[in-house]
């Protein structure tokens, strides 16, 4: 595996791909990989002849409060499984290459409407923050493909819309979420849950499933399934931001008959912000 630490050592490494006519899938993460990472390398290895990761913990997209600075970085870990998995180009750049004038100073991109709901209400700025890495990703990689999961399921919506709007010329890829054993969504923020939340974190995969046996069952009343869902959170020791009904394909309020709808949530177990969410189909 090539490790680039620049861009333009990066740039220079993609040339010689793009001379040989080889296809390259990107996929962007954050590091402190987990078997959810590795699974969008091994679909991404499916849809082009070569795979990139970055690894760039990006400042942009944390509020002043968030966990910027307590980040799990965890490269040399990551570097292996990332060999593992047959990666070709891991991109792991400084703040200063992809931020020269500092993020607060750089042009960004900004979704309006999608950005607006569910984590972004509660998260001003953050999908400000990811739009912009992640176009800045696309232009200099000019990658063929970029895989993303669905763990982040109203992030890989905006990235859909932020492609379509500006005509960015890549195919999105979306990945199943990944999950532990016990159906919790894996995540690097798991590692911050003590012993006790962790054992507690996989009862919110289970009150999405009971929305959606609600919902497949026939039960049309979405704001009081949503309410009752919501208490059920509060009432295991969750604090729940939202936990919502969804048209899976717009993320709209849905229309009752609509069949394609997604159960959407997110859910502060101590102060780990815990996000899932899980289709449902409807006959
Ligand atoms: P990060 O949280 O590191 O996630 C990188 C990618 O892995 C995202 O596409 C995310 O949806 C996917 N992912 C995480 N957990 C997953 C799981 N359990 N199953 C399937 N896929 C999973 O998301 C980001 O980083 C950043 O916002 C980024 C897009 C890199 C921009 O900075």
């Amino acid at each position: 595996m090539l490790i680039c630490t620049s861009i333009k050592q990066l740039q220079r490494a993609l040339d010689s791909y793009r001379l040989a006519h080889k296809t390259i899938a990107l996929v962007p993460t954050m590091g402190n990989l987990h078997e959810g990472h590795l699974q969008l390398v091994k679909t991404a290895h499916k849809h082009a002849d070569a795979v990139l990761v970055s690894l760039f913990v990006n400042p942009t997209q944390f509020g002043a409060n968030e966990d910027l600075d307590n980040y799990p970085r965890t490269l040399t870990d990551d570097t292996n499984k990332l060999d593992e998995v047959n990666t070709d180009i891991l991109f792991t750049p400084s703040a200063e290459d992809i931020y020269p004038l500092g993020g607060e100073n750089t042009s960004h991109v900004h979704v309006p409407q999608l950005t607006n709901i569910l984590c972004g209400a509660s998260r001003p700025g953050h999908f400000d923050g990811v739009t912009t890495v992640v176009s800045k990703l696309f232009y200099m990689t000019r990658a063929d493909v970029a895989v993303f999961g669905e763990k982040d399921f109203q992030q890989l919506a905006v990235i859909r819309r932020m492609v379509e709007d500006l005509n960015i010329p890549i195919k999105i890829i979306g990945e199943p979420i990944v999950r532990e054993t016990d159906g919790l969504a894996m995540s690097s923020r798991n590692g911050y849950l003590s012993e006790d939340e962790r054992s507690l974190a996989p009862r919110l995969f289970e009150v999405l499933k009971s929305v959606q046996e609600q919902v497949v069952s026939g039960q049309k009343d979405f704001k009081s399934i949503e309410k009752q869902a919501k208490e059920k959170l509060k009432k295991l020791g969750f604090k729940p931001d939202y936990i919502t009904i969804l048209n899976k394909n717009t993320l709209a309020p849905p229309a009752q008959n609509d069949t394609q709808l997604i159960v959407i949530a997110a859910a502060l177990l101590g102060s780990t912000r815990l996000i899932d969410n899980l289709a449902i189909y409807c006959e």
